[in-house]
């Protein structure tokens, strides 16, 4: 069942949203080279906290950090560490989900660091604009497979993979709720939009193959062939025009 949201629900999903979005703009600057992942995540822990939040992850199926920050060829729900450092020409995906007033709010954002290759900068902006893309399809009344149709388009006729073993998801008063919104999928299909859908459109988009691979630690996605891969994701509601993106300040 696909829950819709009321005035007063979306009031508070906006809250969460908004806290989401003050934090993946405060990590423009303060990531850089030399830091630990681990840092990165207690950053964001506290200013969650400090907001009135409370990480969405941290304990979610028994996942052990407050965010996911996935490096190079990791894909996403990469774990914070200790022992990795940031690097100059590194990207740097961090996903934030914050729950507060009993609703969530999800997004994510590559960060560039320093310099970076061509290509890289070619991957973060082409998976960016996928988003913006797969965001446009959300207006009352058209399909989720229009989203998902969108992305894939984009991720495609520009060389990129799109990662299929992920998926966006509705979003509220749960961190995943109905429906899922592959990155992939045939227009005009799928579950029909309505107004006060809250969807989380997250698309995982590859240099190389679309295959991913888990590591032993159990959680972090890495591409299957070690390429770069990319992760932008916003929360939006969908309305009878143009979306309305949650997660944006
Ligand atoms: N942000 C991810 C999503 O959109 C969830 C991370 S899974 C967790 O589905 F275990 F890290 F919480
Ligand atoms: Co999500």
């Amino acid at each position: 069942m696909i829950i819709l949201k009321s005035p007063e629900e979306l009031k508070k999903i906006r809250k969460s949203c908004q806290i989401v979005a003050t934090v993946l703009n405060e990590l423009k600057s303060y990531i850089k080279e030399g830091l630990t992942t681990k840092q990165i995540d207690l950053f964001v822990e506290n200013l969650i906290i400090k907001m009135g939040g409370v990480s969405a992850f941290k304990g979610y199926r028994g996942y052990p950090a407050s965010t996911c920050i996935s490096v190079n060829e990791q894909v996403v729900h990469g774990i914070p560490s200790d022992k990795v450092f940031i690097k100059e020409g590194d990207v740097v995906s961090v996903d934030v989900g914050v729950l507060c007033e009993k609703f969530y709010g999800d997004a994510a954002y590559t960060y560039p660091v320093g310099k970076i290759t061509e290509e890289a900068q070619r991957l973060l902006r082409v998976t960016e604009e996928a988003l913006y893309k797969g965001i446009a399809e959300a207006v009352e009344g058209k399909r989720v497979g229009d989203i998902s149709h969108a992305i894939q388009m984009h991720v495609e006729s520009n060389g990129f993979s799109v990662v299929r073993a992920f998926v966006g998801h509705g979003i509220g008063r749960s961190l995943h709720e109905e429906p899922p919104i592959p990155n992939f999928g045939l227009k005009g299909v799928g579950p029909i939009l309505k107004k006060g859908m809250t969807l989380a459109i997250e698309p995982m988009v590859n240099a190389g193959t679309h295959e991913v691979k888990i590591l032993s630690d159990g959680w972090t996605a890495v591409t299957k062939d070690g390429s770069l891969s990319a992760h932008f994701e916003h929360t939006i509601v969908v309305t009878e025009g143009e979306p309305e993106i949650l997660t944006k300040l």
